[in-house]
């Protein structure tokens, strides 16, 4: 750990409090001089650090810039142990979870920014992800289910999610099946599972949960401006919201990842759900099929009945809510 994370660390469990310089750096073996440089820095990177003659260094307690150093405080139990590499501005934390994973990388570990310029959905979309306003995040799991219970890995996690921003929103928030979180109507977050298959024995090498949660995202593309939302319509001065909610989620992803194989959860996702019960539109492929979904199953397939009375489990696939006027 270098001198700036070292620093950024102490005044992080200090969070609102003054911290004096000249005990900083007796512990940590530096000049004055050298934390009075690094306080520097990181006011530069955007830290709101107050320096106050005689009394020292205070973070202030809003200051809401994502790092492993902002996030641990929060951390829980198991979730103290993962991996945390946050990083201001990536491609897809997708993509560098998938690349590390393939190079050894262990289960909990975690990759997080700021910002993603190719941030990636379902189904080839790209995934709106501007800088300072979302959390996108990306957990490996080396889990021990076979193919066929893959979506237990994203169900598990919606509901994960939807218990994270549901405690620091104070809001409901519903799953749409298989991975969309909606609040007041507008789909506030998207999670991607991708993994890969273990041939030899059926069962996944890894896996890669991407999470992207518009936080205060405002000004949404054309496409998805009448869809999309975001958790707080202003950001909340009084806390550290992003820095929380994502050690929350971290928190209830170590809890439900333990155990996959049990489906107990699997009530709150059918609690949560606003499919069921109602009148759907089934792509897939190039069919819109009218259909009414009926149930989540113990493999969280989605149990649909068509129109002329068959009945069908679906596993993947896009599924959307039929409108009136689409009949
Ligand atoms: C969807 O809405 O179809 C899923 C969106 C998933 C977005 C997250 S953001 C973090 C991770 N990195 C990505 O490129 N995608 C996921």
């Amino acid at each position: 750990m270098d001198l700036k994370q070292r620093v950024l660390r102490i005044l992080e469990k200090n969070r609102g409090r003054n911290v004096n310089g000249a005990l900083m750096a007796e512990r940590l073996s530096v000049s004055r001089t050298a934390i009075w440089k690094i306080i520097k820095q990181l006011q530069d990177d955007g830290y709101k650090i107050n320096a106050v003659r005689n009394l020292g260094y205070c973070l202030e307690y809003s200051n809401d810039i994502l790092s492993a150093e902002s996030i641990a405080p929060y951390l829980l139990g198991k979730a103290r142990s993962f991996k945390l590499d946050v990083r201001k501005t990536v491609t897809s934390t997708n993509t560098l979870a998938k690349e590390m994973a393939v190079s050894g990388a262990s289960e909990g570990t975690v990759i997080i920014a700021c910002e993603q310029t190719e941030g990636r959905g379902r189904m080839g979309r790209s995934f709106y992800s501007p800088g300072s306003t979302g959390l996108y995040l990306s957990f490996i799991l080396r889990p021990k289910v076979d193919l066929n219970d893959s979506l237990l890995i994203t169900t598990s996690a919606a509901v994960a999610v939807a218990k994270a921003i549901e405690k620091l929103a104070n809001e409901d928030v519903k799953i749409k099946w298989v991975n969309d979180l909606y609040m007041n109507d507008r789909k506030v977050c998207g999670i991607l599972t991708e993994a890969s298959l273990n041939v030899e024995n059926g069962g996944l090498e890894y896996a890669v949960v991407g999470i992207g949660i518009n936080v205060t995202t405002k000004d949404f593309p054309d496409d998805i401006r009448d869809t999309a939302g975001a958790i707080f319509s202003n950001i909340p001065e009084n806390k550290p919201v992003k820095s929380i909610l994502a050690a929350e989620v971290l928190n209830n992803l170590s809890a439900s990842m333990d155990d996959l194989t049990n489906r107990s959860y699997l009530l709150e996702y059918k609690n949560r759900s606003f499919l069921i019960d109602k009148e759907i539109l089934v792509l897939k492929g190039n069919d819109v099929l009218p259909a009414k979904a009926l149930d989540i199953d113990d493999r969280a397939r989605l149990i649909v009945e068509y129109s002329d009375g068959t009945r069908e489990a679906l596993s993947s696939g896009e599924v959307s809510v039929r409108t009136i006027n689409a009949g």
